[in-house]
């Protein structure tokens, strides 16, 4: 799933529920450095588990500082002291701003007076974007500082002999107005170095982002720093500070990651039931959480009170609006794409920022705003986005992510056209980028989402037993980010519930009543292959012979068939679903997007379970594994109700010869051809044709 190339989503109709927000990353990756240089150990609560997180983790670890995992994303660091316990080091930092700025100030602080060589490098975008300013607030006070590329940018290389003495009698000068997190890399560092006097920083030109600064300030507090200030062009570090651990600190949910939930309450929560979040509310000290005022002007009602929020329609359609969004860097892009659902254009100014992104946001956000039917006007500073200016406007569009996360969860607003009156799907590419702040993102929004079911995409695969149709099921599956329905476990439980219960594999109509009340439960991610039944983990016991032969008598009776038929159709859910067993084509899903049918040789099925049971263990002869299979595939094809043949419409695949991963690139290369994204892409083009030049 890791890789996911990409993520259809069929068109969104509603939204509503609950949604744990993960981790600040602003938060999490300031406090886990925090602790990192203070003295004794730091007990971190509901940090964020991410891409931007595990850089800074590992950096930690390789500094020398203790990194212990608890329960529920809590760790346990014990710091440095102030005190370098490793000298050189070469470290790793993705992605994240957050990681590189203040492990770059904090690095080249103790090598200039503890001595040592700290090589600091990232991903190749990481190494486009702008370290200078910092560098040469830095150099003045005696650090030396290489870079190791381009001037001004990562990779860099702090080093110093011990004894080193820094110039701190001075003010420290740095700039403002490029990234608010140069000031936020010196607050944090400066510290280390600030027991013989106080120590001044000044900023020059305009302080952009600086809601960001007011969360160095209130964290620094909490580690025992009271950083004095003068408006937002002076801070100064009193003479002595010293970072104090406060024993164990609580990470709040991120506020950025909340606005994409809130812009869903705002478009899709009509009526009944809000989008609620927890984890983040009204006694946040993150800047983005003025979000919600922004959101407000746009016509949402929202709700807040300590550690949550709730999001509701309330103007409809959206108002246009214009914003100087300098203080919501981040989820201002939330309102860019909120624009797609106003009644006029939407002006965003203020966002200089987002062109050092981790991508230039103001492009790629104009570009893929378009590519969805609205009219862009997009500036050094700005940018503007008038909706589609009909429902019939809107085009399903493939969305670039440009690897950077917010674009990946801005993206999925667009899924909730039908609102809009349009009905086209969406599909994102490279959908993974979530994971530098929000791995479980796309999880979430379909946990609260509704689709029309004749929206959401089948895909069936059926074929006799042994046809390795469930591993070629579970792989596509994971290939497209679908749910993944084994059909015959259910049959298989009835079966084995049967058994536990005493009733004859003839008795239709108490296998039936045991059918239509099984206690099944998938693992999580349906796809991990753990099932439980009435809360005991069945998934071995559901794949034994005496099972599957149980299995295959009770599945010929109608009852037990009409019994789970309305379980089956409840697996339909967004973004899409892989089903397989033997009538997911013919009986049960008959307007999936794509029917297989396997049709590997006996022997070639009786050869493959033959080398599977010798893999557990398993003695076992081929002539009665093949005699046992062929007589079961007799019964499934003779029986009366849905009986094992193809669907009229399924393509045929004869897998005798193929290996799982040729199996699985046919099948998804089928896809390609046939998902409702590329019907309504072909139909699309085929409007454009006819439409007058
Ligand atoms: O695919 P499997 O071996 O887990 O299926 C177990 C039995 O259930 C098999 O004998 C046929 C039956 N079955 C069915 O009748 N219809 C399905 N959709 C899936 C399985």
């Amino acid at each position: 799933m890791h890789g996911l190339p990409q993520l259809d989503l069929p068109p969104l109709t509603g939204a509503s529920g609950t949604v744990r927000l993960p981790g600040s990353k602003s938060i999490s990756n300031r406090v886990l450095l925090l602790a990192g240089l203070a003295a004794g150990t730091t007990e971190l609560h509901d940090v964020l588990t991410s891409d931007d997180t595990q850089v800074m983790l590992d950096a930690l670890r390789t500094l020398g500082c203790g990194v212990e995992s608890g329960a529920r994303a809590s760790w346990r660091i014990r710091g440095l002291g102030g005190r370098l316990a490793v000298h050189t080091a070469d470290l790793f930092l993705g992605n994240a701003g957050t990681a590189m700025r203040p492990l770059a100030a904090a690095l080249a602080l103790l090598a200039t007076t503890q001595g040592g060589s700290f090589t600091l490098r990232g991903v190749p975008r990481m190494h486009e974007r702008p370290i200078g300013d910092l560098v040469d607030a830095l150099r003045p006070l005696g650090c030396t500082i290489d870079a190791l590329g381009t001037p001004g940018f990562p990779p860099l290389r702090l080093r110093g002999e011990a004894g080193g003495r820094l110039q701190l009698e001075q003010p420290i000068r740095v700039r403002g107005d490029v990234s608010s997190q140069f000031l936020t890399a010196l607050l944090l560092a400066l510290p280390l170095v600030a027991e013989a006097h106080d120590i001044a920083v000044e900023v020059h030109g305009e302080l952009i982002s600086r809601p960001y600064i007011e969360i160095t300030l209130a964290l620094l507090a909490r580690f025992g720093i009271a950083v004095r200030r003068c408006g937002d062009a002076r801070f100064v570090i009193p003479q002595g500070a010293s970072y104090r651990s406060p024993g164990s600190l609580h990470v709040e949910g991120d506020a950025s990651s909340a606005s994409y939930f809130i812009a869903v309450g705002a478009i899709a929560a009509a009526g009944g039931a809000p989008v609620r979040l927890e984890g983040v509310g009204s006694d946040s000290i993150q800047g983005d959480i003025a979000f919600v005022d922004a959101a407000r002007a746009m016509g949402a009602q929202v709700a807040c009170g300590p550690g949550w929020i709730e999001a509701r329609r309330g103007r409809w359609p959206l108002a246009g609006i214009t914003i100087d969004a300098n203080h919501i860097p981040d989820a201002a892009m939330t309102l860019a794409m909120m624009a797609l659902y106003a009644d006029g254009p939407t002006r965003i100014t203020g966002i200089a920022s987002w062109r050092v992104k981790e991508t230039d946001r103001i492009a790629a956000m104009a570009t893929e705003l378009r590519k969805l039917g609205a009219t862009v006007v997009a500036g050094a500073d700005f940018i503007e986005v008038a909706p589609p200016p009909a429902p019939g406007a809107w085009r399903a569009a493939a969305i670039a992510t440009y690897d950077d996360h917010r674009m990946a969860m801005c993206a999925s607003l667009a899924a909730f056209n039908p609102l809009a009156g349009a009905h086209v799907p969406l599909r994102i590419l490279e959908p993974r980028c979530v994971a530098k702040t929000f791995p479980d993102y796309f999880e979430a929004l379909l946990g609260l989402a509704q689709a029309a079911s004749a929206d959401v995409p089948v895909l069936a695969i059926d074929g006799p037993t042994a046809s390795g149709k469930g591993t070629l099921a579970a792989a596509t599956a994971g290939a497209l980010g679908f749910h993944l329905l084994d059909s015959g476990a259910l049959y298989r439980a009835t079966g084995l519930a049967a058994g536990w219960d005493g009733v004859a594999l003839d008795d239709e109509e108490r296998l039936a009543a045991l059918a239509a009340t099984l206690d099944l439960r998938f693992g999580q991610g349906d796809a991990s292959g753990r099932i439980w039944l009435r809360g005991r983990e069945v998934s071995d016991a559901l794949r034994l012979e005496a099972t599957g032969l149980a299995a295959s008598r009770v599945s010929a009776l109608p009852a037990v068939r009409r019994a789970l038929h309305g379980l089956q159709l409840a697996f339909r859910r967004p973004p899409g679903l892989v089903a397989d067993g033997r009538d997911m084509g013919s009986v049960v899903f008959p307007d999936a997007a794509l029917k297989v049918f396997l049709t590997a040789s006996v022997a070639e099925r009786a050869e493959r379970r033959h080398k599977q049971l010798i893999s557990k263990g398993i003695s076992s002869n081929i002539a009665d594994l093949r005699a046992d299979l062929e007589a079961r595939d007799e019964r499934d094809r003779r029986r009366a109700v849905a009986p094992l043949k193809p669907a009229a419409d399924a393509l045929l695949l004869d897998n005798s010869q193929l290996d799982i991963d040729a199996s699985v690139s046919c099948v998804l290369g089928w896809w390609q051809e046939r998902s409702p994204f590329e019907r309504a892409r072909e139909r699309q083009a085929r409007a454009g044709e006819m439409a007058p030049p």
